[in-house]
């Protein structure tokens, strides 16, 4: 198995104060996972620039991500933050298509692509979320929608867009609810993106990962990390409890 990545999304969640000691315990757990796992936090962007500023990343594993990004790099576009101001920051994991933004800000494929885009000719690292409803899942609909969410990548970005790139599987029923996928669900729609994925690239992609997102827990985490296409989790409330996460990050390294 490839080493696993695993990526924290805290949403509009932590202070300063919370978020340098949640991130000193965490630095110092890592000291011991330096080579085992691949650890990301994509916090509330604004405190990225203190944080730095006080605490020693040493481990080359660990890093801070981004929650989104805007689809130009400058310009009249009041509130937005740039890839390019990202890069200027440190920033090297950017989640973008979070289902979140989809629904509540209305984000279409076509702009999330855009925003593969630019993170890509910036060299950072897009983490592209997709996933299908409840009701898309009722009627079937999965592979569908995941190959739509996908397709939109390639027609903007051509077909080495995905070397160096993370696709979080999410489903959107199970994101924030109690239910996550099932082991065997989470590999069936893993297998058919890196199969899709690679039969588009003509098999020369690389640096490619696929997370599972949604509900993950250390109940969870274990049977869903034994999946062969699945190389990580994104996790959204796991992540704001370290004693949780560091548990998962303990169960899943290599
Ligand atoms: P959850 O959120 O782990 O709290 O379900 C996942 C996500 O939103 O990425």
């Amino acid at each position: 198995m490839i080493k696993p990545i695993i990526v924290g999304n805290w949403k509009l969640n932590g202070t300063q104060e919370s978020i340098k000691i949640f991130l000193n315990l965490l630095n110092k757990f890592l000291v011991n996972y330096h080579e085992k796992c691949t650890v990301v936090i994509s916090l509330p962007i604004l405190y990225a620039y203190l944080i730095r500023n006080t605490l020693l990343f040493d481990n080359k594993n660990f890093f801070l991500g981004a929650q989104n990004t805007d689809n130009h790099n400058s310009g009249s576009f009041t509130g937005e933050i740039s890839p390019i101001m990202l890069k200027d920051l440190g920033i090297k994991y950017v989640i973008i298509g979070h289902s979140e933004r989809r629904f509540n800000h209305n984000e279409t494929n076509r702009m999330i692509a855009n925003k593969f885009f630019l993170l890509k000719k910036e060299n950072l690292i897009p983490i592209l979320c997709i996933g299908e409803t409840k009701q898309e899942k009722l009627e079937n609909n999965t592979i569908n929608i995941c190959k739509k969410q996908i397709d939109s990548i390639f027609d903007i970005c051509g077909i080495q867009a995905f070397n160096d790139s993370i696709i979080a599987y999410e489903p959107v029923w199970a994101i924030g609810s109690e239910i996550s996928a099932t082991p065997k669900e989470a590999q069936f729609i893993a297998r058919f993106i890196r199969q899709y994925i690679v039969s588009r690239t003509n098999d020369r992609i690389k640096n490619f990962f696929i997370q599972y997102g949604g509900s993950v827990t250390r109940k969870n985490a274990k049977n869903l990390i034994k999946q062969k296409d699945i190389d990580g989790f994104l996790l959204g409330r796991s992540s704001l409890q370290i004693e949780e996460f560091t548990k998962i990050i303990e169960i899943i390294h290599v």
